[in-house]
C-alpha cells in the first residue's frame, strides 16, 4: 500500500468528505424575528368557523394569518383569551409567546436554516410531557409546505392542525397531525425536520420525516444534520439539509418561495403544548418573508 504524504491526506479528508459543504458565515446572514405563541385549541376547523373566528372571511379572500395578526414585529392576539379556559382547558404556559430569530442560506446543494431563541420553562404543570427517556427539554421543528397544499402560504402549519388530533379535547390519544386529502407524490404534504435536545445536555437527536395522511418520523434523506447549542438558556439550532431528498422530502431549487412554519416545545412538553409560528415564506434567492441568501 502506498502511503500518502500527510498533507495530501489532509486535503483529501476535507474535499473528499461526504459532507462537502461549507457552513455559512452566520454573522453575515440577515435575521428575521418571528414570534411563536401558545395557540391553545385553535385548529384549522376553529379558524375556518365564522362564529369562532371572524378572520375566516379574510382567509377565503386570500389574506394570510401574518397579514392580519403580525403588527410591528409582534402578534396582536388577545393572549388572555388564548390562555382562558375556553381555548386552553388544560393549562397555558406563563410565557405565551417569545421571539425566534430565523436565518436561512443556501448553496448549490444545501439549504441551511438557523433558529435562535431563549426557551422559557414555565409550561403549566398539567401540560402532558414525554413519558419516554430522554425527556427532551427543548425540541425545535420546521415544516416546509409542499407546493400543492391548499392555502399553505396563507395558513402555514394550520393545515396539519385538527380538532381530532391527540391532546385536543376529547380526541383519540393516538391520532397524529395530518393533512386533509394528503398526497405525497402530488405535493400535498409537509416536509418535517426536528431537533431534540436530549436531557441535561446529553442525547440530542434529529428527525427527518413528513406529515401527510399522518405524521411520519422517518423516511427523509435530505436532513444532513441538526445541531443545537444551549448557552444559558439561549438555544441556537442549525439545520443542514440537502436541496433534494427522498420520501417526504421536498425537492428545493433556487427561485422557489416555500411556505414554512416553526414549532418549539419547551419544558419537556409534547403534542399541541408547543409554541408555534404563523405561516411565513422563505425565498431561495428571491423575495419572501425570509430571503435565503446564496453562499
Ligand atoms: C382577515 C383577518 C384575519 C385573518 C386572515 C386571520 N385572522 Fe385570526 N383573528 C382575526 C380577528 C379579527 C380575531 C379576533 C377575534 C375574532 O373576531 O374572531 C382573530 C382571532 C384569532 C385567534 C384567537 C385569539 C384572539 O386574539 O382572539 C387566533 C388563535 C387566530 N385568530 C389565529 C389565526 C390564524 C392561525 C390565522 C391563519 C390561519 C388567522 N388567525 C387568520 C382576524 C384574522
Amino acid at each position: 500500500m502506498k502511503i500518502l504524504p500527510l498533507a495530501v491526506f489532509g486535503t483529501l479528508l476535507v474535499t473528499g468528505s461526504p459532507w462537502a459543504f461549507a457552513a455559512p458565515d452566520w454573522s453575515k446572514v440577515p435575521k428575521r424575528d418571528i414570534q411563536v405563541f401558545h395557540a391553545g385549541t385553535t385548529p384549522i376547523e376553529w379558524i375556518m368557523k365564522k362564529s369562532d373566528h371572524s378572520g375566516r372571511t379574510g382567509i377565503n379572500k386570500g389574506e394570510s394569518c401574518v397579514g392580519c395578526h403580525e403588527e410591528k414585529g409582534g402578534l396582536n392576539f388577545d393572549f388572555k383569551r388564548l390562555a382562558g379556559k375556553d381555548l386552553e382547558p388544560v393549562g397555558a404556559p406563563k410565557t405565551m409567546h417569545f421571539p425566534v430569530s430565523v436565518q436561512a442560506a443556501y448553496d448549490k446543494d444545501h439549504l441551511y436554516m438557523r433558529l435562535t431563541f431563549k426557551a422559557p420553562a414555565d409550561e403549566a404543570a398539567a401540560a402532558p410531557r414525554e413519558d419516554k427517556e430522554p425527556k427532551h427539554e427543548v425540541k425545535a421543528a420546521i415544516m416546509l409546505a409542499g407546493d400543492k397544499v391548499p392555502q399553505a402560504a396563507q395558513v402555514g402549519c394550520w393545515a396539519t392542525c385538527h380538532t381530532d388530533v391527540r391532546s385536543m379535547p376529547g380526541a383519540d390519544e393516538k391520532k397524529k397531525k395530518y393533512v386533509t386529502d394528503a398526497n405525497v407524490a402530488g405535493g400535498v404534504f409537509y416536509d418535517y425536520i426536528q431537533w431534540k435536545s436530549g436531557e441535561g445536555g446529553k442525547g440530542s437527536t434529529q428527525i427527518d420525516g413528513h406529515v401527510a395522511a399522518e405524521r411520519v418520523n422517518k423516511g427523509g434523506t435530505a436532513l444532513v444534520k441538526a445541531e443545537g447549542e444551549n448557552k444559558g438558556g439561549v438555544y441556537t439550532v442549525t439545520f443542514t439539509r440537502k436541496l433534494s431528498g427522498g420520501e417526504g422530502d421536498l425537492a428545493l431549487a433556487e427561485g422557489q418561495v416555500i411556505p414554512f412554519g416553526v414549532a418549539i416545545h419547551t419544558d419537556k412538553t409534547v403534542y399541541r403544548f408547543h409554541h408555534v409560528s404563523l405561516g411565513y415564506t422563505m425565498g431561495l434567492g428571491v423575495a419572501g418573508d425570509i430571503k435565503a441568501s446564496k453562499q
